[in-house]
């Protein structure tokens, strides 16, 4: 190579890379949808988002006949106790998480439960039974674990430590400074592996991403309640912080959910 083209080639290589997916109308639909909705440090990346109109948060239909549901006997069992108990943690007690209650949530949030034939079910429902949803964790404060960024592996339910460290302060930068995340013994990171789901679905794929995190965050919200622990769903984070964190390319595979688990204080 000329020295005139290895100038050429390391000006190109400094030159600002575009984000994935702008200016680039090979991406599907679909990639451009989840960019579009990303935050970035400026906000929202899509630039032709809008804000809806104020709506009633009930709907009436004014003159239907209606039909009082009367409250039949109330069924006082261990479930609807801990579904009528569930709210959102957002302040942690400087309490240590054990193991042991972190394997339980984890298990219940996407554990393998049963299986039927040659595969293995999980504890939340999944499209196609393709489970493109992965759970990483930041262990802060978890008796006998190391500091350090976790995946969890549903496989053979363990957890493999990707790096060693505190990432606490990461992770709270990562989602807009909020108090509720960095503060707990451990924090969840749910990611979609899109192409699990868009190999059958196509880019309706994306959406089932969506409603497979939060059918898995809901679990974990259930399980941590029974527990006396406490979580809280967290949206509103810079997905290429996130993403970075994790090491993940932010297209193929992207955060969905973040959820701060430990003792309420
Ligand atoms: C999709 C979604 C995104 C949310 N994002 C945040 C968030 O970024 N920060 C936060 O403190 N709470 C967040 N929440 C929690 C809601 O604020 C909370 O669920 C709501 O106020 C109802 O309170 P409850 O969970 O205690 O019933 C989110 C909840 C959902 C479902």
């Amino acid at each position: 190579m000329s020295w005139q083209m290895l100038l050429l080639w390391l000006v190109i290589m400094t030159l600002p890379k575009p984000a994935p997916c702008e200016d680039d109308d090979t991406v599907s639909i679909g990639g451009r949808f989840h960019h579009e909705t990303s935050f970035g440090d400026d906000g929202l990346k899509g630039e032709n988002a809008v804000f809806g109109e104020r709506v009633p948060l009930y709907k009436e239909y004014e003159g239907a006949k209606k039909t009082k549901l009367s409250l039949i006997a109330r069924d006082k069992s261990r479930t609807d106790e801990i579904i009528e108990r569930r709210r959102s943690t957002r302040v942690f007690s400087g309490q240590t998480l054990g193991l042991d209650y972190l394997a339980r949530v984890l298990l219940s949030g996407n554990g393998v439960t049963h299986s039927k034939g040659a595969y293995e079910m999980r504890s939340a429902p999944s499209a196609g039974a393709l489970y493109p949803i992965d759970i990483y964790v930041i262990a802060y404060r978890v008796d006998s674990l190391e500091k350090g960024l976790y995946h969890f592996q549903v496989q053979d339910s363990s957890l493999a430590l990707i790096k060693a460290g505190d990432f606490n302060e990461d992770i709270y930068r990562a989602c807009n400074n909020q108090k509720t995340v960095g503060f707990s013994p451990a924090t969840l990171i749910l990611t979609a592996r899109f192409d699990r789901s868009t190999i059958k679905y196509a880019d309706r794929g994306y959406r089932y991403c969506y409603m497979e995190s939060g059918a898995i965050a809901e679990n974990v919200h259930i399980q941590a309640e029974a527990l006396g622990l406490g979580t809280v769903i967290v949206g509103a984070f810079n997905d290429d912080a996130v993403s970075g964190l994790l090491d993940v390319d932010g297209v193929s595979e992207a955060p969905t959910i973040i959820m701060p688990l430990g003792w309420p204080r």
